[in-house]
């Protein structure tokens, strides 16, 4: 038996995970967010993980979810996705999953359109069929059971205070958590409430309202079919935008943690 754990904002991540899940036979495929909220002892041989890379480390739900992880796998793999640089995201992965006493036995990232710093369109259609050609490599890898963690090198910008300055930045500066609605924009269709995965955005009087617990996954922002919402003062248009094309919002409703 095998089980994939995903976290995914706009869908790269989910996407991956799909067709990793499909590589092993009896694949579960379960949310992050969900298993924080419901914890369970992990039974199966095959454990894997797929998330983004956010400011160069693991998003702080990944390493939560890793804190309150319960397994022993025989095979244990770890993949981000990410628009450029993973940082120390690997790496991070594999510490916490050491204090578990789980080995990462094998770990990659693969580059696909940045849900951030938007990729532009044509650009993005050119990084997701390279995305594709790295996942089918790895895939290959993965059935074989191989063992790498060579892409868990750490860099000793990222060792040394480059993280936490990226955080900072994002929090302090660019209020990263802070979540804006546009009153006019808003047709109160409830769907950012549906895609957040950590179930911060209510209604309260036909209108989302943000809570204090956002995983800035930029899912609400980007999945608002009239572009009502911008986190941190990054919002979306028509011309700049990003969400994963194979993938549609409802599958991302499943991942909300009850
Ligand atoms: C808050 C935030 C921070 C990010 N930081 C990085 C980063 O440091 N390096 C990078 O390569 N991509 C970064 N990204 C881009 C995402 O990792 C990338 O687009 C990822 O594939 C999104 O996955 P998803 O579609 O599953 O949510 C960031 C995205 C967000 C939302
Ligand atoms: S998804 Fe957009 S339009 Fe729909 S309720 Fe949320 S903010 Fe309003
Ligand atoms: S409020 Fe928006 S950005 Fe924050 S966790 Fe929910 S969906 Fe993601």
């Amino acid at each position: 038996m095998a089980v994939v754990f995903y976290f995914s904002g706009t869908g790269n991540s989910l996407d991956v995970a799909k067709q990793v899940a499909a590589v092993f036979p009896n694949c579960r495929l379960e949310s992050m967010a969900r298993y924080i909220a419901q914890p369970y002892c992990i039974q199966d041989d095959v454990m894997g993980f797929v998330c983004p890379v956010y400011c160069f480390d693991l998003p702080p739900l990944v390493q939560k979810f890793i804190a309150v992880l319960q397994a022993n796998p025989k095979y244990c793999f770890g993949l981000v996705t990410m628009g450029g640089n993973q940082g120390r995201a690997l790496k991070h992965m594999q510490l916490l999953l050491a204090k578990k006493e789980i080995q990462l036995d094998y770990a990659d990232a693969i580059i696909m359109p940045d849900n951030f710093f938007v990729t532009p369109p044509a650009k993005a259609r050119s990084m997701l069929i390279e995305a594709d050609q790295k996942l089918q490599s790895i895939l290959t890898y993965l059935h074989k059971r191989k063992q790498d963690t060579t892409q868990c090198e750490e860099k000793t910008l990222w060792k040394y205070g480059g993280v936490a300055l990226g955080w900072w930045y994002m929090r302090n500066i660019l209020n990263i958590e802070k979540l804006e609605l546009d009153f006019s924009k808003c047709i109160s269709c409830g769907k950012c409430v549906k895609v957040c995965p950590v179930g911060n955005i209510t209604m309260q009087d036909g209108k989302p309202v943000s809570g204090n617990q956002c995983a800035t996954c930029f899912a609400c922002v980007r999945w608002c079919p009239k572009h009502a919402l911008k986190l941190g003062g990054k919002g979306a248009s028509d011309k700049k935008n990003y969400v994963n094309p194979n993938i549609n919002i409802q599958e991302l409703f499943s991942q909300e943690a009850k």
